[in-house]
């Protein structure tokens, strides 16, 4: 099938090719190949990976690739993003030296409500995790015609060509895909649909076995043809909405209708001789990262040993996370002081009950809490990452999502798209754990039309000399898993490295430090515990990190996948 599909797709791109570039296009082409040594592509999956190749190779830019790879991983990796699910492209672009977020972020259905997730008793149910009522309106199909019309250079026919044969001819699932089928699968079981597309006669399909999704296919058929409109409007949307209600939902045609994906100013800042640009509000991602440079920047890290620079590292892991509970939500709906938030002398606030020689305790800023049950949440393999650099110096760093493994486990009838719970990103009940055992407060509340509160965060960072293009998934690790990686990179790391980090992370609430097998010696953690800190070593490693780095000093271009995944990086001979 692979080898069918590649053919095809290259003559089909060349054939286009030749009639879509014009002789300057293909002479700006010629004059950016000095800039950029090779393009790269660095994906969750070796498909995506192909998808995002085979573009750049026929004269496609960076955001064409970037809509190639949404698309594919949307069909090779339904557990981890879709059609039905949202995400954030951070773009840089070249000729104007420009950083935008394109925020494709699911929005609330405008029927919801603040409570809509509690029972009469006042406790938290699991309609915001499982089934029709935990899918906020989706955002990556919007993204993807935006990216193309606004920034490629290709027709959506040729973009998502990929895909739709991928998703009508089937693919070869992994062990990876059969291990969450298998955690999910009375979810899945629960939407007929879902069951008979994802599980193989209500098993877990064994690793090798071909998933076809002739609907799915017939989605991306109808968004190639009328772009925007051929999910949002017509046909598919009343069968996504009709499939929704059914079933107990809450979606309406003007969900649809209404939905905007959003160009933003990403948060940029900058530690020791790194400028760093992340992702901004829906996203916590940008403004939690910063926040911890900042305080980091006054800590002086690199003149301390393993114990007191880990000790530093998870002090001000939990302070940002206690101010991403206190203040972050969709700042289209609440005031976030951005700027407060981001000054120097707040940051020494922050500091100003920090020791180096004891734990801080977090219940002193909050009240007891659950812990996190992280029964399924083992991998962190939930949500996707994929980086790209092309030769005219454009680039993109994108994480999606649809949130847990196979998002709501729902599949509206007729429509073969998946539908993501990120409606359980909001604060369910202030002081609740959510999934992720983030405790959010009112910031974070469900109101109509708002996004909720995410983690994702694509990020840039350059050294003077060497752009890094990188991000996870990993629910609430993404944003400490970027922080530890971007600490590397200042001190010189190549990609490999930066993905292979072994990783550690406190994220206020539960007041614990988690981390990877061997990410923390054994001398270490004693020395912590008797310094005040509870740890928890995880059983299974976390994240899916994908890097690419430019170096212009020596005019080289690497790319690492993350040795916990299965996916491919690329960089073109
Ligand atoms: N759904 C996980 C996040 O957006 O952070």
């Amino acid at each position: 099938m692979q080898g069918c599909s590649i053919v095809f797709l290259a003559l089909f791109l060349v054939a286009c090719d030749l009639q879509l570039l014009s002789e300057s296009e293909l002479s700006d082409q010629n004059q950016s190949q000095d800039l950029v040594p090779h393009y790269a592509v660095a994906s969750a999956h070796p498909l995506a990976t192909q998808a995002g190749i085979e573009i750049l190779k026929q004269g496609g830019n960076a955001f064409d690739a970037a809509v190639a790879v949404t698309s594919t991983l949307a069909v090779v990796e339904p557990y981890a993003s879709g059609l039905g699910g949202g995400g954030f492209w951070l773009l840089h672009v070249a000729d104007t030296h420009q950083d935008i977020m394109l925020d494709g972020r699911e929005t609330a259905p405008l029927a919801s409500t603040r409570d809509m997730y509690v029972d009469a008793s006042g406790n938290p149910t699991q309609l915001s995790v499982t089934g029709p009522l935990a899918a906020g309106i989706p955002g990556v199909p919007a993204a993807m015609v935006h990216l193309a019309e606004n920034y490629g250079r290709l027709p959506l026919n040729v973009l998502l060509n990929f895909s739709i044969e991928a998703a009508n001819n089937g693919f070869a699932v992994s062990e990876h895909y059969q291990r969450l089928a298998s955690a999910r699968m009375a979810t899945l079981l629960r939407s007929p649909q879902a069951a008979a597309i994802f599980l193989d006669h209500g098993q877990a399909p064994s690793s090798g076995y071909i998933l076809k999704q002739p609907q799915l296919a017939k989605v991306l058929v109808s968004i190639r043809d009328f772009g925007r409109d051929g999910f949002y409007t017509g046909e598919i949307a009343q069968k996504l909405v009709h499939g929704n209600q059914q079933a107990g939902g809450i979606w309406q045609l003007k969900d649809l209708e209404q939905y905007q994906v959003i160009e933003r100013q990403p948060i940029t800042g900058s530690y020791k001789n790194i400028s760093i640009i992340s992702a901004a509000s829906p996203s916590s991602g940008g403004i939690v990262l910063m926040q911890m440079f900042n305080m980091l920047s006054m800590l002086d890290i690199n003149e301390l040993n393993a114990l007191e620079r880990t000790h530093a590292i998870v002090e001000v892991m939990r302070r940002a996370y206690f101010e991403r509970a206190s203040y972050l939500g969709d700042a289209d709906f609440i005031e976030v002081p951005v700027n407060t938030l981001l000054s120097m002398p707040h940051a020494e606030d922050l500091l100003a009950d920090y020791s180096s020689q004891h734990a801080t305790d977090s219940h002193n800023y909050l009240r007891e809490t659950n812990m996190l049950d992280d029964a399924v949440l083992q991998e962190g393999q939930n949500t996707t990452h994929f980086s790209i650099l092309d030769q005219a110096g454009n680039y993109v760093a994108a994480t999606l999502s649809i949130n847990y493994p196979f998002g709501s486990g729902f599949v509206p009838a007729g429509t073969g798209v998946l539908l993501n719970n990120e409606m359980d990103d909001f604060v369910i009940k202030p002081g609740h754990p959510n999934l992720w055992g983030l405790v959010d407060n009112e910031a974070n509340a469900i109101e109509p039309g708002k996004r909720m509160l995410s983690s994702m965060s694509p990020t840039f960072l350059d050294d003077g000399n060497r752009t890094a293009i990188l991000g996870t998934p990993g629910g609430s690790r993404i944003i400490t898993m970027v922080l530890l990686s971007a600490l590397e990179f200042a001190n010189g790391a190549d990609a490999e490295t930066m993905v292979a980090l072994l990783r550690f992370h406190h994220q206020f609430l539960p007041d614990q430090i988690q981390f990877e097998m061997h990410a923390i010696d054994a001398m270490t953690q004693t020395s912590l515990t008797s310094m005040g800190h509870t740890l928890k070593e995880r059983q299974h490693s976390y994240g899916n990190m994908q890097t690419i780095i430019w170096d212009k000093q020596m005019g080289r271009v690497t790319a690492a996948s993350d040795p916990r995944g299965i996916g491919d990086a690329k960089v073109s001979q």
